[in-house]
């Protein structure tokens, strides 16, 4: 198959183009490179032997969407492409809004034009809300929390109406838990610019010596030790679970919770990455982050059923590639 992935660059990305072509697939990137390096090309390059074919676009250019979708017979398309700071999205709702749902409605568009069947959709375990876990696929969904979840909430449905109208639409809505890790060559990763905003990478640049020590947000959830608990996920599996949907994909809608079903807190974390690099990460705790959830882990068994995708790694090895990364490349 030719799979335009968008946002093909990215963290998440960058990995199911390197899945995608160690399977036989081609790939086109679609990425404007707000938050990603065009280097990246070369090291899935690098990694795979075979090179994806790149556009520096934006997403919400419709004209120039087309044009790609008239010069390239696509068989699917992987749309990851769009911001994701839960913070910046509460400073800047409109860019959010403008950059994430139309972004989703173009690309829904040009597919329906071209009679492109095939839409893997990155949406997020943020779209359940408060509800409690294990969340669970056939829960009514509630209200995020910020604008960036509810930019997940709205292309889902944006998606699911396209689809009930469109009976060759086939759409997998998968809801990411926490993807964390990178890919055990050390060529890809998380590479956030500026301070992370997510726990992985801040406790590896503290590992590096770039950031003073880790502030745990919190320590009074009823959890076990007081801190939040989430479902990490290896970046290697979540990419695995979108070459699953894409196989099994029908016509229709269909959601799948891409997690592990298992809940680590953060000082779990922190010793895990202990066990895995043999450094001790310095830490203090803090106030809770406002928004934030006491526990949030998947029920993974839809996937598991429908799409054969189970995750295999567990949290030293995202550890251990997480630090690998990190190591490399910076
Ligand atoms: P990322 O920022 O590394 O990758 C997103 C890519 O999209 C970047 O390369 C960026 O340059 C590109 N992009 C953004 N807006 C664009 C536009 N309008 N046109 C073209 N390219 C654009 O983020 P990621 O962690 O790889 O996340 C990928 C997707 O998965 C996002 O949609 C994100 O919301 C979703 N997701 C991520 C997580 C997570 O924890 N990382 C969790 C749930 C869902
Ligand atoms: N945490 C800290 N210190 C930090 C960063 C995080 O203690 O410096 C804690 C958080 O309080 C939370 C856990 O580590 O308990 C994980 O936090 P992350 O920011 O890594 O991840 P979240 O679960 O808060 O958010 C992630 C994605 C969001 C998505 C959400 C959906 O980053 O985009 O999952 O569940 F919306």
């Amino acid at each position: 198959m030719l799979i335009l992935v968008t946002g093909g660059t990215g963290y998440i990305g960058s990995h199911i183009c390197v899945e995608m072509l160690n399977e036989g697939h081609s790939v086109i990137i679609v990425d404007n490179l707000a938050n990603s390096d065009r280097a990246v090309v070369d090291r899935i390059e690098q990694i795979t032997g075979k090179r994806p074919l790149f556009y520096e676009a934006d997403v919400t250019d419709a004209k120039y969407m087309d044009l790609i979708f008239s010069t390239h017979y696509i068989d699917g398309v992987i749309h990851l492409a769009g911001l994701k700071a839960v913070g910046e999205s509460v400073e800047k709702p409109l860019l959010y809004y403008q950059n994430n749902v139309l972004g989703t409605i173009v690309l829904a568009e040009q597919c329906l034009k071209h009679g492109v069947g095939k839409f893997v959709f990155s949406s997020s375990a943020t779209v359940y809300g408060d509800n409690p876990s294990p969340l669970i696929e056939t829960m009514e969904l509630r209200s995020a929390a910020n604008p960036y979840g509810q930019t997940k909430a709205m292309s889902e449905q944006i998606l699911k109406d396209a689809a009930n109208v469109n009976p060759e639409f086939a759409v997998a809505l998968l809801r990411y838990f926490n993807p964390v890790g990178a890919h055990p060559s050390g060529l890809i990763g998380e590479a956030p610019r500026g301070i992370p905003n997510n726990l992985m990478p801040y406790i590896t640049q503290v590992a590096r010596g770039k950031l003073a020590e880790l502030k745990v947000f919190g320590g009074d959830y009823p959890t076990p030790d007081g801190t939040g608990v989430r479902d990490y996920l290896h970046v290697v599996d979540l990419a695995k679970g979108h070459l699953a949907a894409l196989e099994k994909l029908n016509p229709g809608v269909e959601v799948y919770n891409l997690g592990t079903g298992r809940g680590t807190s953060v000082l779990e974390l922190v010793h895990a990455f202990a066990e895995a690099t043999g450094i001790k990460i310095p830490y203090s705790i803090g106030p809770r982050r406002p928004g934030d959830l006491a526990v949030v882990y998947a029920d993974p068994a839809k996937a598991k059923a429908e799409l054969d995708w189970e995750a295999q790694y567990g949290i030293v090895d995202m550890c251990r590639d997480a630090w690998n990364f990190e190591k490399n490349f910076s």
